[in-house]
């Protein structure tokens, strides 16, 4: 059975438009908005001096020239290297190649350590609304801090309270349970999506933890556990899955009801939707 949707499925630029170029860049967030997609996503890892950056890897090592953990890193560290060196230095070296990337930045800062402030002044700027889907990285590990900064820097932008859950622009994502009880309990129109690798068995009925509104499973949920995505809309809960790249798939979503789609390619997506 497909669930009528009350709005447009959304599509979600993960990590920016990551396939056109390196990931959580100001490229790939300029290419994601130029594509037309209607949100972005991103991973917030704080730095040493409590910033914080939109990178997905405890380590630098994997999406830019440098190595190290980024918790283990200050902010000027991070400013040094180039983000536009990665994906992956070691998939291009393997292979023998330069990165073939279909935009090709030429501004350091275009490549540079994306701040989530900066990332939140692109969106300000965009023209248009585009929404914001932040995930936080491994919050557990900072007792907290991670959410906290995450509102301070929010509220600078207005945007830590909306009215409603319905007409924020901005949610919160995370594996963590914790971490999303730490954001509603400081903001609870804040809307909060509980993300999931697996569907653990209390969870097969649809529930999610208390006060989530939004489920975030991955595609390989959809296809193992059928009538999950009907489970949950029946409770009442809005669908977005990660990390939907091929047409058969973006199809399944839409006969499955699902709310938004996360990507890497929002161009191909939103035309297989007839956008
Ligand atoms: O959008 C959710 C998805 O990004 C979670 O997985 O590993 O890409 O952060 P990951
Ligand atoms: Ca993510």
């Amino acid at each position: 059975m497909t669930h009528a949707r009350q709005h447009p499925i959304q599509v979600v630029a993960h990590r920016g438009a990551s396939e056109a170029a390196p990931e959580h860049t100001l490229a790939a967030y300029r290419k994601a908005i130029e594509d037309g997609a209607d949100a972005l996503e991103c991973d917030v890892r704080l730095t040493a001096d409590g910033h914080l950056v939109c990178v997905h890897d405890r380590r630098v090592n994997r999406t830019s020239n440098g190595r190290g953990a980024v918790s283990a890193l200050e902010l000027a560290d991070l400013a040094a290297l180039d983000f536009g060196a990665g994906r992956t230095r070691a998939f291009w070296r393997s292979r023998d190649e330069e990165p073939d990337w279909e935009v090709r930045p030429e501004d350091p800062e275009d490549t540079s350590v994306l701040t989530l402030e900066r990332l939140l002044e692109l969106v300000a700027d965009a023209g248009r609304r585009v929404e914001l889907a932040i995930e936080t990285k491994h919050p557990t590990r900072w007792a907290g801090q991670v959410e906290e900064r995450l509102l301070v820097l929010l509220k600078r932008f207005g945007l830590d309270a909306p009215a409603s859950a319905d007409q924020s622009p901005v949610r919160v994502m995370s594996f963590s349970a914790r971490s999303l009880h730490r954001v509603r309990a400081a903001s609870p129109t804040l809307p909060t999506v509980y993300l999931m690798q697996f569907v653990s068995p209390r969870l097969r009925d649809g529930r999610l933890p208390a006060g989530v509104r939004i489920a975030g499973p991955s595609l390989r949920i959809l296809r193992s556990h059928p009538g999950y995505v009907e489970r949950l809309k029946q409770a009442g809960h809005q669908v977005h899955v990660w990390t939907v790249n091929e047409p058969e798939d973006v199809d399944l979503c839409v006969e499955l009801g699902v709310d938004a789609i996360i990507t890497n390619r929002p161009r191909a997506v939103l035309r297989r939707l007839g956008r």
